[in-house]
């Protein structure tokens, strides 16, 4: 057992890892507040990852399917048209699918790899066990005799703690990886691509950049949902560290950094107030306009991100985007 204390539990054809133990959340969402919220930092900021508690990731939902906000949808038009070559191209017999495992995408991929004979094994990987172990028995007793081994891990800590065995392809999609700021984002290519062997590969959904007006409007929709979304950080902070935030007091804002190339979601201090944080004994105060970051969301340049992908030993060998040019699927293999 390492510092984070294997466990493992067998269920019909399910295996569940578990490299998190049950303070890991709090404490670290202490440190970073601590940080990032009362320290000099500036601009004050969280990391996107408290957005999805039950009710962040609720709300996450209903974004996907909102009119503006189209990457869902390009992805999932990319996968149905091309999952095929993709599985094929990659020669993997095992699916490690980072941060999901529930979503209609794992299946155009699982199945896509059924189709070819290919499939072995599924390797799910989160950071919510109690998500993972739902994922996991529904692609259970969807793929009978199929073995899914869950890993309920961090993709910034326990990248290195993949399973091996078989081909892999390790999945990370809906352009997640745009929420790592570019050092943040060489460490993780770096990280993963160190624990494959040659062949094995990363399939990577990246948004590209698109002009402000649509990327604006996808993170700012007209029903207010994505506002909820970034208010809800607020509450989480609320019930995990007993504070005091006044959710109507912060207004959403996600406007598009073009020197950054990110979208960034902001909450804005309508006016100047003081928030108490009893858990960790202190006061932050916030000026009016005064900005708190909660998320980044990159988007790249095609050729961006397979230079970005080669310099940790990951050769792009296929790239494939939907028919509105909004979205890229790449497919990269170790060297
Ligand atoms: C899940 C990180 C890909 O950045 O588009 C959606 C999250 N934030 N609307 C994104 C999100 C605001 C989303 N990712």
């Amino acid at each position: 057992m390492g510092e984070s204390g294997l466990g493992r539990e067998r269920e019909p054809s399910v295996m569940v890892e578990v490299h998190v133990q049950p303070g890991d959340a709090q404490r670290a969402l202490r440190a970073e507040v601590l940080a990032g919220l009362c320290g000099e930092r500036q601009p004050r900021e969280l990391s996107p990852k408290w957005l999805y508690d039950e009710r962040g990731s609720q709300l996450f939902d209903e974004i996907t399917r909102l009119p503006e906000y189209y990457p869902t949808r390009r992805e999932r038009e990319i996968l149905l048209a091309h999952a095929g070559e993709v599985v094929r191209a990659s020669g993997a017999d095992t699916l490690v699918e980072l941060g999901s495992g529930s979503s209609e995408k794992t299946r155009l991929l699982l199945d896509a790899m059924r189709g070819t004979g290919q499939l072995r094994r599924f390797v799910p990987f989160d950071v919510s066990e109690a998500f993972l172990r739902q994922a996991a028995r529904g692609v259970a007793r969807e793929y009978p005799g199929l073995p899914v081994h869950a890993v309920v891990g961090d993709f910034e800590r326990h990248l290195g703690r993949l399973p091996a065995g078989g081909r892999r392809l390790v999945a990370f999609l809906g352009g997640t990886i745009g929420n790592l700021k570019p050092a943040e984002r060489a460490r993780f290519y770096a990280e993963l691509a160190a624990g494959l062997a040659p062949g094995e590969g990363l399939l990577l959904g990246t948004d590209l950049l698109k002009c402000r007006e649509r990327l604006f409007a996808a993170y700012n929709d007209s029903a207010g949902v994505t506002a909820a979304f970034n208010r809800n950080v607020l509450s989480v902070l609320n019930r995990e560290l007993g504070a005091d935030f006044e959710p109507g007091c912060f207004e959403h804002l996600a406007p598009f950094d073009e020197e950054n190339g990110w979208v960034e979601m902001r909450l804005i201090s309508t006016r100047p107030q003081a928030v108490r944080l009893p858990a960790l004994e202190r006061y932050v105060n916030f000026a009016e306009g005064e900005v708190l970051r909660t998320e980044v969301s990159c988007k790249f340049r095609p050729e961006q991100v397979e230079a970005e992908l080669s310099a940790a030993g990951l050769r792009l060998v296929e790239r494939w985007t939907d028919a509105a040019g909004d979205f890229a699927l790449s497919l990269a293999l170790k060297r």
